[in-house]
């Protein structure tokens, strides 16, 4: 049997997942007994050549093409924005299908309207390459974890910063030449604004919130510092006293009903575990009942990279996996955070 998937968006994570496709393709029919194939995909521009992606592939500029095509189950989206997307996506579960997506600004935004019409349609709605692409923090959130009681997450969602500040303190490049470089090496958004203020990161931190604790956030519950106004004498003045700066988002519970959440740069002890996460390297550290502390760490950005979530979340829907969506919490209240991110 095939499993036939209709992809919004063919740029870098769209051609990646079919890269990665077709090198998977024997190991799918053995192991998993199905073959998965991307039928249709949707582009801005069908006269733009694409050397890489297989004729068998219909590209339209039509979304309903997919969305209404009885022979598409997954509905892969990687097109990015949070309108029209959003109603494509409603659609496409109202149409029997399943989604997966790694639009963090959309799941972010909208995530709880998705889900609720997911759990209604009980159909999958899977996101694991929204947060921090190539590190499977969602999954384990969701399996692993279910068992622990997490106590707090903290750590480096943002590659873009993560580079910056990096190169800033290793290289001794300007702010700007380390931005300029990210945007050049594909981290970056296109308006990078969000990534240096911390927008991206606290985007990710509410995808977070809401699986670990069942928060309904949104940007104006956080506390958000970004990195702009870090000079290069903070960081050598840090660096004197054996500390460097990264940008971190919080999560903590207080009690059961008590959470802080915030992201700003905060000035780590080298010997910590977040102070050596250099470049665009994500790392996501988790406090816990059972294990104390844990760290996932991995790209956090990239074709091959976010494909491989996207692909792992794929992988999943076919395999049956059951996934706890999140169910939000009626009553709780979040206290203002401590300036400074407390790292475990
Ligand atoms: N702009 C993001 C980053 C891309 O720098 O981490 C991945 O979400």
């Amino acid at each position: 049997m095939t499993v036939k998937i209709g992809l919004l968006g063919l740029g870098t994570v769209g051609s990646g997942l079919v890269t990665i496709l077709s090198e998977q393709a024997a190991k799918f029919q053995s192991q998993l007994g199905q073959s998965v194939s991307v039928k249709s995909a949707l582009v801005h521009n069908l006269d733009k050549k694409r050397p890489g992606v297989p004729g068998t592939i219909t590209l339209t500029d039509q979304v309903d093409d997919i969305l209404t095509d009885p022979d598409i189950q997954i509905i892969v989206e990687v097109a990015g924005g949070i309108e029209p997307t959003d109603q494509w996506l409603k659609k496409a579960l109202e149409n029997g299908k399943a989604v997966v997506t790694a639009n963090k600004d959309l799941i972010a935004s909208k995530g709880q309207e998705l889900i609720a019409l997911a759990e209604e349609k009980q159909l999958p709605l899977r996101y694991e390459a929204a947060v921090a692409g190539g590190i499977p923090i969602l999954t384990n959130l969701d399996n692993y974890y279910f068992s622990d009681q997490i106590t707090g997450l903290a750590g480096i969602v943002n590659g873009t910063t993560n580079y910056i500040l990096s190169q800033m303190a290793n290289k001794g490049l300007a702010y700007e030449t380390a931005l300029k470089q990210a945007q050049e090496l594909g981290f970056a958004e296109s308006d990078p604004t969000n990534d240096v203020a911390g927008i991206d990161a606290a985007y990710k931190a509410i995808i977070l919130a809401r699986t670990v604790y069942g928060l309904d956030l949104t940007l104006e519950d956080f506390h958000i510092e970004g990195i702009e106004a870090i000079t290069p004498f903070d960081i050598e003045a840090l660096d004197q006293l054996k500390m460097t700066t990264k940008l971190l988002f919080e999560i903590r519970e207080l009690d059961d009903r008590h959470y802080q959440v915030q992201v700003a740069p905060a000035a780590l002890s080298k010997s910590n575990l977040l102070a050596s996460i250099e470049n665009e390297t994500n790392a996501i550290a988790i406090e816990s009942k059972n294990l104390g502390t844990s760290l996932f760490a991995g790209p956090g950005a990239g074709g091959r990279a976010t494909a491989q979530a996207v692909l792992a979340d794929i992988v999943a829907i076919i395999q049956g996996q059951k996934q706890a969506l999140p169910s939000i919490q009626k009553d709780y209240q979040l206290k203002q955070p401590a300036k400074q991110a407390h790292v475990f």
